[in-house]
């Protein structure tokens, strides 16, 4: 029998081999329920789904708690993958709910794949990299893992036009990722002609393009362009109008549609869940944002089951080429994308 002194040590170890356990077994049960990843051209590994985090109602002046919940919610139901962008406003609450998470075991930092967006008054290459950090600093983070330029076009800080060419906010991305402040960069909201002149200009092939996907805007003519090219597409707003927009004229399908219904039953998931694998099915990565705990764990849990090709078909044919995001104000600025 240990004597008093060695009996105190003795407890000291069980209780830290306890605790040493238990944080394990938490790990376990979220790695478990992991996201499977794309490999990336430059060989980094990108979760599959990602939590979207924009159109919360955080603002500058006016942060709120909802994102730092939904992020935490989120590793706890085994997403490892987390959007935001500078002009969100939200990077403070990601990255506490990441504090959050690490803190209490749920991950470490590099088991999850944070990826935030340059904003476009910030195109000139000398402000690319105290952008980065200026994010990393909110994040609370030493590097993301993706880096995308946010738009094509460039404005002024007062928001009028500006006309800074990509290709320089380029060679910026290229020198953040030099030096290590993300381990991959990419764009978003490119077409098929900026993404060739980007190509042909470049050192580094961007590693991902984040546009929007939906049943209503399938963009497979954008989406194979990419494929094809070795660019990884991430698709967001990926429930199109299935949820409620406010617009009574968009086109299907919503939440009840009968094709979407009929699959929804075949393999027991809903049919956001449907949409979601949809997606997936076609190659890309879907960002579907929720601040609900419930709706978080859903949009996740789409491992268990796939579309046949047939049913990939049958919901591409829901395409309209009409967009939720469509910022006309920006038609007459140099290098709007959505001419295509
Ligand atoms: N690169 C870009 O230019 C760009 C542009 C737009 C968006 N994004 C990114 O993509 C993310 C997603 O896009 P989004 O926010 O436009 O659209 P979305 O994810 O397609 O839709 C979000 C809406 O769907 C609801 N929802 C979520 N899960 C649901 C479910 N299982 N069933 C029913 N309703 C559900 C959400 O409400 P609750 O929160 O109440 O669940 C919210 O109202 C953004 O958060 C952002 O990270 C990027």
């Amino acid at each position: 029998m240990p004597d008093g002194y060695n009996l105190r040590i003795w407890k000291y170890i069980c209780k830290k081999v306890f605790l040493c356990k238990k944080a394990c077994y938490v790990r376990k049960l979220t790695v478990a329920s992991n996201a499977p990843c794309i490999e990336l051209n430059d060989g980094n590994k990108m979760p599959v789904v990602a939590l979207g985090t924009g159109r919360g109602t955080a603002t500058e002046s006016a942060p709120v708690d909802e994102v730092r919940h939904s992020v935490y919610w989120a590793i706890e139901a085994g997403y490892r993958h987390i959007d935001t962008a500078a002009i969100y406003f939200d990077e403070p609450q990601v990255g506490q709910g990441i504090a959050d998470a690490i803190a209490n075991n749920l991950v470490t930092r590099e088991e999850l794949f944070i990826t935030t967006k340059l904003w476009n008054d910030k195109h000139r290459r000398e402000q690319v990299v105290p952008a980065l950090k200026e994010s990393l600093k909110k994040l609370g983070l030493d590097y993301v893992d993706l880096y995308l330029i946010h738009f094509p076009i460039s404005v002024k800080e007062d928001g009028s036009p500006d006309n800074v060419d990509y290709l320089e906010t380029w060679q910026g991305m290229e020198d953040a990722r030099e030096l290590g402040l993300t381990r991959s960069i990419g764009v978003s909201n490119f077409n098929t002609t900026q993404i060739d002149r980007l190509i042909a200009n470049s050192k580094v092939r961007p590693a991902v393009n984040q546009v929007e996907v939906n049943p209503t805007n399938t963009q497979e003519r954008l989406v194979t362009h990419c494929q094809e090219r070795g660019v990884a597409v991430m698709a967001y707003s990926p429930f199109g109008f299935l949820v409620s927009r406010k617009n009574p004229d968009a086109p299907p399908p919503r939440v009840d549609d009968p094709v979407l219904v009929e699959m929804a039953n075949k393999y027991k998931k809903t049919t956001s869940q449907i949409v979601l694998r949809y997606l997936i099915d076609r190659g890309l990565a879907p960002i579907p944002k929720s601040t609900n705990k419930k709706r978080i764990a859903q949009n996740i849990d789409l491992f268990d089951f796939s579309l046949t090709p047939e049913e990939v078909q049958q919901i591409n044919k829901f395409n309209k080429n009409v967009r939720v995001i469509h910022p006309k104000f920006w038609k007459d600025y140099p290098n709007y994308p959505f001419w295509e």
